[in-house]
């Protein structure tokens, strides 16, 4: 089995292409059963055909490669091609946006932890790895997930997570791939926002040991974690200004400098919300805007996508509407990196 040594230098300078300016990355890695609830829910029928027909709409969204950076795959959408044959990972290149993939198999039930989830996906990673960088991906993520509740994360959910992470991220190295790793504290709960940043400080201080301890190389990874935001089901919902300071607070406890870049996920925020918390964070009014040293940069799938989904419907006459739905939300966000979104883009 081929076992290569790490490209620091490459690895650095493709890890900064995927924050690099004002664009951010555009997720649409959702698995089989992930893709399919959300069609049954948008009345689309839950075919492999509509899957594909769903992802050329989006890859072939007329000036996508303005707004987006890099796109991540799933499996299946790596391997299909447009209508006319054109793989879509040609499409997004030629648009110059970089090919990634969803590379974890899904978080299951950790055993003897009730409510909390292990991801899985090692075994045999680094072929699975070598085999989508032939067919073109460039970056990978893993996802971890982390729910909130009484008594948890437990530390052993954290650790555990923590662990996988590392050892997915060190592979996806050894491979020139760059990792995205993906810690996400769940917004579901009664939780505060205070809560949130708590629990988010522990799990990203664990992510980072295991990185430091599995020799993750941090200028060649992107950070994707959840912004830190209050709990769906609680009362109090901060404004957007002070979402950004508890999320920035946070992050400077948390991240090395050395990580080239935040891409934050979205998590069932609204596009409107999640547009505006992003622009919070990188507008100059900002105090901690200047202290902070990594891009703060979006990895969106549900902000981007939602409206284009429910504008298209599986019916070919809505397409050029949804492209341009799609569109405008990845534009929104590129606003946002510039701390320039505001209510007046999404009246226009
Ligand atoms: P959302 O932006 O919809 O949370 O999805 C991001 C993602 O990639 C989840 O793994």
């Amino acid at each position: 089995m081929e076992q290569r040594i790490v490209n620091v230098k490459a690895l650095g300078e493709a890890a900064n292409a995927l924050v690099a300016g004002d664009k951010g990355l555009l997720a649409m890695d959702e698995s089989t059963p992930t893709c399919n609830k959300r069609f049954a829910a948008a009345g689309i029928p839950q075919t492999e055909e509509a899957r594909r027909r769903y992802r050329e709409l989006i890859v072939t969204t007329p000036g996508l490669g303005k707004c987006i950076n890099g796109a991540i795959l799933y499996d299946e959408t790596i391997r299909q091609r447009t209508r006319d044959g054109i793989p879509f990972v040609k499409i997004l290149a030629d648009a110059g946006i970089i090919p990634g993939i969803k590379v974890d198999l899904g978080a299951k039930d950790m055993a003897g932890h009730p409510g909390e989830k292990i991801t899985e996906g090692l075994d045999g990673l680094r072929l699975r790895l070598q085999d989508y960088f032939k067919i073109g991906a460039r970056f990978a993520k893993w996802r971890a997930v982390i729910a909130l509740g009484q008594g948890i994360p437990s530390g052993a959910c954290i650790e555990a997570n923590a662990q996988a992470l590392a050892r997915y991220a060190a592979l996806c190295q050894e491979c020139g791939i760059v990792p995205v790793v993906e810690p996400e504290v769940l917004m579901d709960g009664e939780h505060s926002l205070r809560h949130c940043q708590e629990t988010t400080e522990r799990v990203l201080h664990g992510v980072f040991e295991q990185l430091y301890v599995q020799g993750v190389i941090l200028e060649g990874m992107i950070l994707k974690p959840n912004m830190v935001l209050p709990g769906l089901q609680c009362a109090k919902q901060e404004s957007a200004e002070e979402i950004a300071e508890a999320t920035l607070t946070c992050l400077l406890r948390t991240v090395p400098a050395a990580v080239p870049g935040i891409a934050f996920l979205s998590g069932g925020q609204s596009g409107e919300l999640a547009s505006a918390r992003l622009n919070a964070m990188n507008a100059t009014s900002n105090a901690f805007q200047l202290r902070r040293p990594w891009a703060l940069a979006f990895s969106f799938a549900r902000a981007i996508q939602q409206p284009a989904l429910e504008i298209w419907r599986g019916q070919e006459a809505n397409a050029v509407a949804a492209q341009k739905a799609l569109y405008h939300r990845a534009n929104c966000n590129r606003s946002a990196r510039r701390g320039e979104y505001g209510a007046a883009m999404e009246a226009a």
